[in-house]
């Protein structure tokens, strides 16, 4: 689920790249983009037909849209264009992209929208109020006509159709609540090429679940249960119908955490099912034991439990310390020990950067009795 796909920029709609690679853009191309700009009379035109390739990876767009997306108001879908309204660089179902908040924060977001509208992105947020401010900060601040910067986008959950790398004959989507988000663009994608697929579709209430009107072109392929009318559901409601001995079946499921465990525990043994998911918050700790984190600057001790991370131990202490993903691949939280033994549970940091001292309290924990950061 961590892994990540870097986009192809090799289209001939790109400008080509330096000679001998020193530079993410040939000096010489933009010297003359810039003066064709300025001074080619039907260049303007046509600049909003070239693939608004991101310097740096972060972008800077506008707000073009907000809606509402759930009765209870909670869930809001935001919609970014490039303020010349620009291509936007390509993305396939299940990328997400990074938005820099303007308190400072970086929070993740996965698409919904449709990847075939190459000039806008969306994305949904739903308000949090016990989370870490990111949603709070989406939903009280961001307004129709501000810009923002993203980087992006990026994909950690990437789908795998059926006879195009992927064995299996039907596919199964289940999505909890605001999990509905990375799910949207791949209904589309499998219902445009007609595939054998089914959906069950799981929340609190029916206020509380967004998207349900788009849901209702796919007719009797979605099902809808609530906790508070059908319970909760049981592995059988999710899976669907007891799949046979030979079920070459694929399931793509974004939801909590507790669901996601009972799914890969209850598949565990089913070779002919593939399971991808997506979780929006930290994995559950796996041997974890108790340790303690000293910041260096202040000498401060904090306890880590033996069921959180380092991350949760440190907010405690600074709530300003950056985070985003909490699960380890996108490098926010990213900072430096100067003693104890660290157990890395990562994999994005490189063995030199390793060996620097650089790990993610968000993820990796503790091999000594103690561990002191830099912060
Ligand atoms: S918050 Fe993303 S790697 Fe730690």
């Amino acid at each position: 689920m961590t892994s990540e796909s870097s986009r192809h920029l090799t289209d001939l709609s790109t400008e080509p790249p330096h000679l001998y690679g020193r530079y993410r853009r040939d000096p010489l191309m933009r010297l003359l983009t810039g003066i064709g700009k300025y001074w080619f009379p039907i260049w303007r035109p046509l600049a909003p037909l070239h693939d608004r390739s991101a310097d740096d990876g972060i972008l800077t767009l506008d707000i073009v849209d907000r809606e509402v997306v759930a009765v209870d108001e909670n869930v809001i879908a935001l919609t970014f264009a490039a303020p010349d309204h620009s291509i936007l660089p390509e993305w396939h179902p299940g990328a997400h992209l990074d938005l820099m908040l303007p308190s400072g924060r970086m929070r993740e977001y996965s698409l919904c929208g449709d990847p075939g509208d190459r000039r806008t992105y969306r994305i949904a947020v739903r308000r949090i109020p016990d989370g870490g401010g990111g949603s709070i900060e989406v939903h009280d601040t961001l307004r129709v006509g501000d810009s923002i910067q993203i980087k992006g986008p990026r994909n950690a959950f990437p789908m795998v159709l059926p006879g195009f790398g992927s064995s299996s004959r039907r596919l199964r989507f289940i999505a909890a609540g605001i999990g509905i988000t990375p799910i949207l663009p791949m209904l589309a994608m499998v219902d445009r090429y007609g595939l054998d697929w089914t959906m069950v579709y799981c929340g609190r209430t029916a206020d509380s679940i967004p998207f349900i009107d788009e849901l209702a072109r796919y007719g009797d392929k979605v099902t809808v249960r609530t906790d508070d009318v059908d319970g909760l559901p049981s592995m059988a409601d999710l899976v669907g119908p007891t799949p046979d001995a030979d079920a070459a079946l694929s399931v793509y499921c974004c939801g909590p955490v507790p669901m996601l465990e009972a799914l890969r525990v209850h598949l565990a043994d089913r070779d002919d099912i593939e399971l991808h998911f997506e979780r929006f918050s930290p994995p559950p700790i796996l041997d974890g034991t108790e340790f303690t984190v000293e910041i260096a600057s202040t000498g401060h001790r904090e306890t880590v439990a033996a069921d959180e991370s380092v991350l949760t131990a440190l907010r405690r202490v600074d709530p300003a310390v950056p985070y985003s993903c909490q699960q380890g691949f996108c490098g926010t939280c990213r900072m430096r020990t100067t003693a104890g033994d660290v157990d890395h549970r990562d994999s994005l940091l490189t063995e030199p950067e390793r060996d620097e001292g650089w790990f993610l309290p968000c993820i990796s924990r503790c091999d000594s009795e103690s561990l002191t950061v830099d912060m």
